[in-house]
């Protein structure tokens, strides 16, 4: 019998003029980015945290602390890679991962394919196991007046 464990992740993240919007190491073209001292992926952070809490590992600040200046600028996709070799030596293996990204614009449906691919090659799993959605905020909160952007993601784990 395996046993089955679920995390969730959730993140946010200023949108700012003169910043770079990468969702899944992905870079987006857009007018405003994402703030934050890492690259402000937040999709990756929040499938970072979701495997670290499906595995009970803490979250993605006790791992990748903002104040350490190893961490400056640094793509996100580092931190997903450690967090899927920290699962895997406590011998979990990725069932699946699905994902919201919650930004009024601009429109992501365009590059979910390439989204997925990175999610999947960062993950070494088939990109049939990843699922990455997208939202607006109908207008309304920080998110729909265009001053952030929300992901959730949510892993389920297999132990042997
Ligand atoms: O938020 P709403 O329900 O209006 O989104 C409708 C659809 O628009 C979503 O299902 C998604 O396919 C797409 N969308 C998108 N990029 C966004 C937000 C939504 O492609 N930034
Ligand atoms: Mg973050």
């Amino acid at each position: 019998m395996s046993e089955y464990r679920t995390g969730l992740g959730w993140d946010v993240h200023r949108l700012a003029p003169h910043r770079p919007l990468i969702l899944g190491g992905v870079a987006i073209p857009s007018e405003l980015g994402l703030e934050g001292h890492s690259d402000a992926d937040v999709l990756a952070h929040a499938i970072t945290d979701a495997i670290l809490g499906a595995a009970a590992l803490g979250d993605i600040g006790m791992h990748f602390p903002d104040t350490d200046p190893r961490w400056q600028g640094a793509g996100s996709l580092l931190f997903l890679a450690h967090a899927r070799d920290l699962a895997r030596a406590r011998g979990y293996r990725i069932v699946n991962v699905d994902s919201t990204v919650i930004l009024e614009r601009p429109k992501l449906t365009g590059f979910r394919d390439a989204i997925r691919r990175q999610l999947a090659a960062t993950l070494e799993l088939d990109a049939d196991r990843i699922s990455v959605k997208f939202k607006t905020a109908e207008k309304v909160g920080p998110v729909g007046e265009g001053r952030s952007a929300e992901a959730q993601a949510i892993v389920t784990l297999r132990l042997d």
